[in-house]
């Protein structure tokens, strides 16, 4: 066969790849040679199909294809909608390749010491903000709750592990005493690999020796509130182990 090439073609469509779960057509109809993989031959079109699932995109073309899809599927706050944005964001993370690094991190509070966890921009995203994080070896992001916005965090480097907490009353923020939350993720959060965090969803990461890198892409969906954003003491051991329930209080900055 004589060259080939992987063309997007200009359609705008939507089309469902597993129950519930949406993806732009124009994500998948690439062009091989000139035809579309529904023209192909079974056999060809499955080399073709293979093929350009082995291509890496760059920021760019993530941002061209994740902006637009964001912008579409936002306006479904509800669990399920959520369910269906941070697996649509996070599939098409899954061949990020070539993540520019931010020339500036900040140090955050989120970390025991202020350089422990620091937090740098990837520009370009629209509805979603592209946080690019950094944990120095062994160092943690303290768990905290997304109260006001979604998170898809995807590794790029190292390996942090990160375990997500929910909990089945509202969280109340001027209970001073011990509440209880579940643990329902615990992750190794390696290059190329997702975690979702819907609204009301606590994460927290702790690296390994080597440290981690990695983006949160956070879309807000509500009004910050006017508290400051707490952290989570919780216990080491769980008082159920079966439902992963542990004991839990809030750890206000001063
Ligand atoms: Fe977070």
């Amino acid at each position: 066969m004589g060259q080939k090439s992987n063309i997007q073609l200009p359609i705008d469509e939507e089309i469902e790849v597993s129950p519930g779960f949406i993806v732009e057509r124009r994500s998948f109809m690439a062009v091989f040679g000139g035809m579309s993989f529904a023209m192909l031959p079974g056999v060809i079109a499955k080399a073709a199909i293979e093929e350009n699932a082995d291509k890496n995109i760059s920021f760019d073309q993530f941002l061209a294809e994740a902006n637009p899809l964001a912008k579409k599927l936002i306006t479904d706050t509800s669990i399920s909608g959520q369910d269906l944005y941070l697996r649509s964001i996070a599939a098409l993370t899954a061949k990020l390749q070539g993540i520019p690094i931010p020339e500036k991190f900040n140090n955050t509070d989120l970390g025991i010491n202020a350089e422990d966890y620091k937090i740098g921009v990837n520009p370009g995203g629209n509805p979603f903000t592209v946080l690019h994080w950094r944990l120095e070896p062994d160092a943690i992001c303290q768990p905290h709750v997304h109260e006001y916005g979604n998170v898809v965090s995807i590794g790029i480097e190292g390996a942090a592990r990160v375990s997500n907490y929910v909990s089945n009353d509202t969280f109340d923020y001027d209970n001073n005493g011990t509440f209880q939350i579940k643990k329902t993720v615990d992750q190794l959060l390696t290059a190329g690999s997702a975690n979702l965090v819907p609204l009301d969803m606590i994460h927290g990461f702790q690296a390994g020796p080597d440290g981690a890198r990695g983006l949160d892409i956070t879309t807000r969906l509500k009004a910050k509130p006017k508290h400051s954003t707490p952290y989570l003491s919780i216990a080491t051991a769980p008082t159920d182990p079966f439902t992963g329930t542990y004991d839990a209080s809030w750890v206000f900055k001063p």
